[in-house]
């Protein structure tokens, strides 16, 4: 069977998965791991989405609502469009899937930046679709130069807001320009998993360009700030002949109903949201003095990671993290990512980044 497999998926590189911790608990000989790897919310989910989670259980002999009609309604009213401009996805990760299965035929070809989140790759390829690759300066987008990497056979741009992995945005007005020199057949894609914990004024509000009948995409999840990440739930709003589109390419029952009624009352925990961007500000306040004190080169950040160097093999370090019980994430060659966490999280973490690299 395999020589029907494409070139393409033959030579992808499939995401990295990482163990249990459990497993790596067991493999090292170490205890109370931590993990801050994932961009993950430290203060778990609100406690009235877990409420909302149990008082589903006796229903769960009964299929979802596939329509998702009260999550897409209350979603709606939060950014004052039609229901109809809302699809949910099994995670923010199912509407990419969504979008490159509907938009692109093998041979077309997407837009992205280097050293971003590597979904977009891997789905543009396992579609056999293109990707065109555009530099990075300094750790952000070039908006301009992905402009210009448009070709006719260009359908989608993604663009990662902040970007994941360097914690950085695109400001409203390089976005202005980016949208006022592009072909109106090329979809936009905002994906704003990290928007939440956004402090910058220079943020663009890619809403008003959806309100412009702009082909856009804009993506939100609550595996981030809401802290659902383990139930997998996530939207895009678009125009409503877009939506009606991927509406006909997903799954009926695509989002699970726990994860329905979690994510609407999640919504609705205004104050839980408001906590996790307080936790994630203090931590990242502690975490630039620590790099600082250390000498250790970072990015400032406008989600709830951090981009740093140490050392030539950030290999190296991340096994040696590993090895005191704190799980980072590798990115490749100096460059590792830890995700903000609670502060006695952040200061094992500094401790043992103190121990390894004997500071
Ligand atoms: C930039 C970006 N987009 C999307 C996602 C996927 O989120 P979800 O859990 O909603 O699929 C992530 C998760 O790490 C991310 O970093």
């Amino acid at each position: 069977m395999l020589k029907y497999v494409s070139e393409n998926i033959r030579r992808l590189v499939p995401y990295s998965q990482g163990k249990p911790i459990e497993e790596l608990e067991r493999d090292l000989g170490i205890k109370e791991a931590i993990k801050l790897a994932s961009n993950e919310n430290p203060l778990g989910a609100s406690r009235r989405a877990l409420e909302a989670v149990e008082r589903y259980l006796n229903r769960l002999h009964r299929y979802p609502d596939g329509g998702g009609f009260y999550l897409r309604g209350a979603i709606a009213r939060k950014w004052g469009v039609s229901p109809d401009a809302v699809v949910l996805g099994n995670g923010s990760n199912e509407i990419i899937e969504l979008l490159i299965r509907t938009f692109m035929s093998p041979g077309d070809n997407a837009v992205v930046s280097e050293n971003t989140f590597s979904v977009y790759r891997l789905i543009v390829t396992a579609a056999n679709g293109n990707v065109t690759t555009v530099p990075m300066k300094a750790g952000r987008y070039q908006l301009e130069k992905m402009g210009e990497g448009i070709s006719p056979k260009t359908r989608l741009v993604f663009i990662s807001n902040p970007n994941n992995p360097t914690g950085t945005i695109v400001t409203a007005s390089e976005v202005r320009d980016f949208m006022n020199n592009i072909p109106e057949d090329v979809l936009v894609v905002f994906d704003e998993a990290y928007a939440e914990y956004v402090t910058s004024g220079e943020y663009p509000s890619s809403i008003d360009y959806l309100r412009e009948g702009r082909p856009v995409a804009i993506l939100r999840t609550f595996s981030k700030i809401y802290g659902l990440a383990g139930l997998r739930i996530g939207y895009g709003l678009t125009p409503v002949e877009i939506s009606e589109m991927l509406n006909r390419v997903r799954q009926p029952f695509n989002t699970n109903a726990l994860a329905q009624a979690a994510a609407l009352a999640a919504l609705e925990d205004v104050e839980h949201v408001e906590k996790s961007r307080r936790v994630n500000q203090e931590g990242k306040g502690f975490l630039y003095k620590e790099f600082e004190s250390m000498g250790i080169a970072y990015l400032p950040t406008e989600a709830n990671f951090i981009y740093f160097q140490a050392g030539d093999d950030g290999k190296v370090l991340f096994d040696a993290m590993l090895k005191e019980g704190v799980i980072i994430r590798h990115i490749g060659g100096p460059n590792l990512r830890v995700t903000i966490g609670l502060p006695e999280e952040n200061r094992r973490f500094t401790e043992a980044l103190r121990k390894v690299l004997d500071k």
